[in-house]
């Protein structure tokens, strides 16, 4: 079998990304061409639904959120650049679940009467990616590596995949925490090891005002499928530049 390009990203939180950065995860992909994508969660921000917007003029769910909107069009892009690809979008504590918090609490009707859905709000299935929702266990996507958006939080880069990794006994590919990082136990004994990685995030954090000095790290996970070898590599974003191989991709 040849070899897979899997290209993943998450925490885009639209509307509040970073346009430079979303176009420069898109220029990797326009040049890769990957096999396989993964979008590991907050796709979209849903402030409006959030405990944070509660009671505030801000409160409420539309179809016609801004965040929802660019969701729909970000995958709608993906699938004319890689339409045969492999496309699997992983819900965050953002986005589908939390809108769906705020319906249940608000119209729980239009969720029993199926009026709004993860497919009525991002058309995926139409963009071709398999749905997942957050509450799911992480799902199984080549070798030995899981795809989830991610459960636990540290505040160190590497150590939420970590913990994650340890709970669920399974190597693990994440977004959540915002870092970028990687983390690996090994036991030469049988020769098994778990290893996790934190994808980063495409957000502009000037417009995330939960965290006074957040140790965010922009960035997106780049891996290699070869039979059952992956390899995977977490790719930082530096001053909207970042590196494939030898390549250097600039926004
Ligand atoms: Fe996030
Ligand atoms: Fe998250």
């Amino acid at each position: 079998m040849a070899d897979i390009k899997w290209l993943m990203c998450s925490d885009v939180h639209f509307p509040r990304h970073d346009p430079r950065k979303v176009s420069l995860w898109m220029d990797v992909l326009r040049y890769l061409k990957p096999q396989a994508v993964d979008l590991l969660g907050d796709i979209d921000d849903a402030e409006e639904t959030s405990q944070w917007a509660k009671g505030s003029s801000k409160e409420g769910f539309s179809l016609s959120l801004t965040g929802i909107d660019l969701t729909k069009e970000f995958l709608r892009e993906i699938h004319e650049i890689v339409p045969r690809a492999d496309k699997h979008f992983h819900d965050g504590n953002h986005g589908w679940h939390r809108h769906k918090k705020w319906l249940d609490q608000n119209a729980p009707q239009t969720l029993l009467d199926k009026v709004y859905t993860p497919e009525v709000l991002y058309e995926g299935k139409k963009s071709g990616f398999e749905w997942h929702e957050y509450e799911d266990p992480p799902v199984h996507r080549f070798g030995d590596i899981y795809a989830h958006h991610g459960d636990s939080i540290s505040k160190h880069s590497g150590e939420s995949v970590r913990n994650d990794c340890l709970n669920w006994g399974v190597s693990v590919v994440r977004g959540h925490s915002h870092r970028l990082g990687r983390w690996e136990q090994t036991y030469p004994i049988d020769g098994r090891s778990i290893r996790g990685f934190e994808g980063g995030h495409l957000c502009d954090p000037s417009q995330m005002k939960y965290d006074r000095s957040p140790n965010w790290q922009s960035g997106f996970l780049f891996g290699m499928v070869s039979g059952d070898d992956v390899l995977i590599t977490p790719i930082e974003i530096r001053n909207y530049s970042c590196m494939i191989g030898t390549k250097i991709f600039r926004s």
